[in-house]
C-alpha cells in the first residue's frame, strides 16, 4: 500500500510564511528571489546545502533563440519535435517566446555567460537543435554558475528566510487548500526534528527521481520527493513513464551504481562523435542530424549497437577537437574523464546512456498551479507540458527560469504584499512544542489522509535494482509485470523508525511504482519510453496522456489528444 501520508512524529517546531518554496535550483531560487521581491515574505527549504541540488551539474547550457539568425519559433519547432507528439503548444510557446528574456534577466543578476570573440554571448549546438541556441558558463560549468549568481543574490537579497538540511515529508492540507508542508530537520539545532511550515503557498521545486535507478546523472538527493508528496497530497501527476536517458554518460564498468558523471551533449554539439569498437560511425544514416538527433534517437542508437556487437559500452571520439578545445571549452569533463584514467585529447571516452531527466511530473497550467489549489511546482518536478515524451537538451534550466517567473507573478496576483500578519504570531518562537498549540482546528490537518509506514532504507537499492533491469531504457511487458510485482513486495518492508534514509526510500518506492504502472499501460514507443514489445509510434491509440492519482492506491487514467 502507498500511504496518503507518511507516518511522522507531531511537529516539534512551527514556523508562519506567505510562500514556502521547496528545493534551492534554478526553479526554487528564481521562484523565491521573485516572489520576495514582489512583497511576499519568503521561506526557502532545502534539503541539503543549497547548492546541492541538479543545477550545479548542469553541463551544457541553457537554450534560448538568442542569436540573431534565430527565432522563437524554430525553438518552438525543434521542442515539438523531440517531443513527439505530447508538448502543450501553448506552454512551448511560453518557454520559447519569454525565454531569450529570461536569460538576459539571469545575465543583468550576474550570471557571466561565455562570449564570443565579438563580445555577443557564445551559442552551441546540442541534440535536436537546428541552431546554435545554447548559452554556456566556465565552458562546461554553466549549472555552476547560474547556482552561484543566484546564490548570491539570495544572500544580497535580505530577508528570505532559509532553512536547509530539511527533508520535506507531507503537504499540510486545510479544507483541500495547500496550507503547508511539514519537514524533517537535520542539524540545524532548536529546529532539529519534524517541523511544520504553515503557508498560503506552496512551491515544489524539489528537483528530480533520476536515483529511482541505479546509474544517473543525477546526485544522491533527487530522490522524486516532489512528485511522492504531490501524489500523496492527491494531485495529479502525469507522463511519469518517459523518463530521458541521456546517450553520453562515462562508462565507469559494469554494475556501475549512483552519480555518474555526464558527458555532455555540447561535447557532440562541437563536433565529437559516437563510435563502436571497431571505430564505426554508426549514428550516421540513422537519423538526418546523425550524433546530434534528438537524445531519445541517439540513446536507441547506442542500445541498438550494444546488442548487435554484445559490447557493454560505446565510445565518444574527440580526439580531433584538440587539447586546447578540451582545455577551454570542456574544462570539467576533462578533469573528470582524466581522473577516470581516460584522456579524451588522445583517446575515445568509453559512454552509455544513463538515467538523467524526468520529462513528467506533477501537472501543472502555465503558471505553475496544480490541481491542489494553492499548491505550485516548478522545474524538474513540474509537468508543465514542454517536454512532452522527451525534452529538448538544455530546455530544463530554461523552463525552471521561465515558469518560475509565472509562479511568482501568479503568487503575487492572488496574494499580493504587503504581507499578511501573522496568523499565529507565537509560531515565530522556536523554543519547544510547549510554545504552541499545534492542535487547532486545521491547523497541521492532514485532511484525514491515512497515514503510513515508512520503508527500510535498505529498500532504496532495491528499487534501484528493479528499476534498471526492467523499466530502464529497454521495457517490455514481461520485465514491467515483474517490476510491478517485485516493488509491490517491497512494500512490506515497513520501518522501525521513521528516519530521512526511510522517507527517501518510501519516496523512491511510491515514485518507482507510479512510473512502471504508466510504462507498463503506454503499449509503444515513443520519446523516451522504448517498449521492446510494441516498437512502433502509434498515434491512434497514444497520442494523450497517462495521468497518475494516489486513490486507493496508484491509479493511471488515458487522457486522449483532445
Ligand atoms: C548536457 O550537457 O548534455 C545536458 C544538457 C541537458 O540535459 O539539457
Amino acid at each position: 500500500m502507498i500511504p496518503a501520508s507518511l507516518a511522522a512524529p507531531a511537529p516539534g517546531w512551527v514556523r508562519d510564511t506567505d510562500v514556502v518554496v521547496i528545493g534551492s535550483g534554478i526553479a526554487g531560487l528564481v521562484t523565491a528571489l521573485r516572489t520576495h521581491a514582489q512583497g511576499l515574505r519568503v521561506l526557502l527549504v532545502t534539503k541539503a546545502l543549497l547548492d546541492e541540488g541538479s543545477t550545479r551539474w548542469a553541463q551544457g547550457g541553457i537554450a534560448a533563440a538568442l542569436a540573431p539568425d534565430d527565432t522563437p519559433e524554430e525553438h518552438l519547432r525543434d521542442t515539438l519535435v523531440a517531443g513527439v507528439g505530447l508538448c502543450d503548444e501553448e506552454a512551448v510557446r511560453a518557454l520559447v517566446t519569454e525565454g531569450p528574456g529570461a536569460v538576459r534577466s539571469l545575465m543583468e543578476l550576474g550570471a557571466l555567460f561565455d562570449r564570443a570573440e565579438d563580445g555577443t554571448v557564445a551559442l552551441t549546438r546540442e541534440g535536436g537543435h537546428h541552431r546554435r541556441r545554447i548559452a554556456h558558463a566556465g565552458g562546461d560549468a554553466t549549472g555552476a554558475e547560474i547556482s552561484r549568481a543566484l546564490l548570491a543574490a539570495l544572500t544580497k537579497s535580505e530577508g528570505i528566510e532559509v532553512i536547509e538540511h530539511a527533508l520535506v515529508l507531507d503537504l499540510v492540507l486545510d479544507g483541500g487548500r495547500a496550507a503547508g508542508v511539514t519537514l524533517h530537520v537535520m542539524g540545524e539545532g532548536r529546529r532539529d526534528g519534524v517541523g511544520a511550515v504553515r503557508a498560503r503557498a506552496v512551491v515544489l521545486a524539489t528537483g528530480g527521481l533520476g536515483q529511482v535507478f541505479a546509474a544517473t546523472t543525477n546526485p544522491q538527493v533527487s530522490t522524486g520527493d516532489g512528485v511522492a508528496l504531490a501524489l500523496r497530497a492527491g494531485a495529479t501527476v502525469t507522463d511519469l513513464e518517459f523518463v530521458q536517458f541521456h546517450p553520453t554518460v562515462f562508462w565507469l564498468g559494469e554494475g556501475a551504481r549512483g552519480q555518474q558523471p555526464l558527458i555532455s551533449e555540447a561535447v557532440r554539439g562541437e563536433g565529437a562523435y559516437l563510435i563502436d569498437a571497431s571505430g564505426e560511425r554508426f549514428m550516421v544514416g540513422r537519423h538526418e542530424l546523425a550524433e546530434l538527433a534528438p537524445r531519445d534517437v541517439v540513446a536507441k542508437g547506442i542500445m541498438a549497437r550494444l546488442r548487435e556487437t554484445g559490447a557493454s559500452h560505446v565510445f565518444l571520439d574527440g580526439r580531433h577537437l584538440g587539447a586546447r578545445m578540451w582545455e577551454e571549452r570542456f574544462p570539467t569533463i576533462l578533469a573528470n574523464c582524466r581522473s577516470h584514467g581516460v584522456d579524451p585529447v588522445t583517446e575515445p571516452i568509453p559512454v552509455v546512456p544513463a538515467a538523467h531527466y524526468a520529462s513528467g511530473g506533477v501537472r501543472t497550467d502555465l503558471y505553475g498551479r496544480t490541481s491542489v489549489p494553492g499548491l505550485y511546482a516548478c522545474g524538474e518536478v513540474a509537468c508543465t507540458g514542454v517536454h512532452g515524451a522527451n525534452r529538448l537538451a538544455s530546455n530544463s534550466l530554461l523552463e525552471g527560469l521561465v515558469f518560475a517567473a509565472r509562479i511568482s507573478q501568479d503568487l503575487a496576483r492572488y496574494w499580493p504584499g504587503p504581507a499578511l500578519a501573522l496568523s499565529r504570531p507565537e509560531a515565530l518562537d522556536l523554543s519547544g512544542p510547549e510554545a504552541l498549540d499545534l492542535s487547532g482546528p486545521g491547523a497541521l490537518d492532514l485532511d484525514g489522509r491515512e497515514r503510513g509506514g515508512v520503508l527500510e532504507p535498505s529498500v532504496r537499492a532495491d528499487v534501484q535494482r528493479i528499476m534498471s533491469e526492467y523499466s530502464g531504457v529497454l521495457r517490455n511487458a514481461e520485465g514491467l509485470a515483474r517490476a510491478e510485482r517485485e516493488l509491490a513486495a517491497l512494500a512490506g518492508r515497513s520501518a522501525g523508525e521513521p528516519c530521512v534514509e526511510a522517507w527517501e526510500a518510501t519516496n523512491l518506492h511510491t515514485v518507482a511504482t507510479a512510473i512502471v504502472l504508466g510504462a507498463r499501460r503506454r503499449e509503444e514507443t515513443r520519446g523516451s519510453h522504448w517498449r521492446e514489445d510494441f516498437p512502433d509510434r502509434d498515434d491512434t491509440s497514444w497520442l494523450g496522456h497517462l495521468v497518475t492519482r494516489l486513490d486507493d492506491g496508484p491509479t493511471t487514467t488515458y487522457e486522449g489528444a483532445s
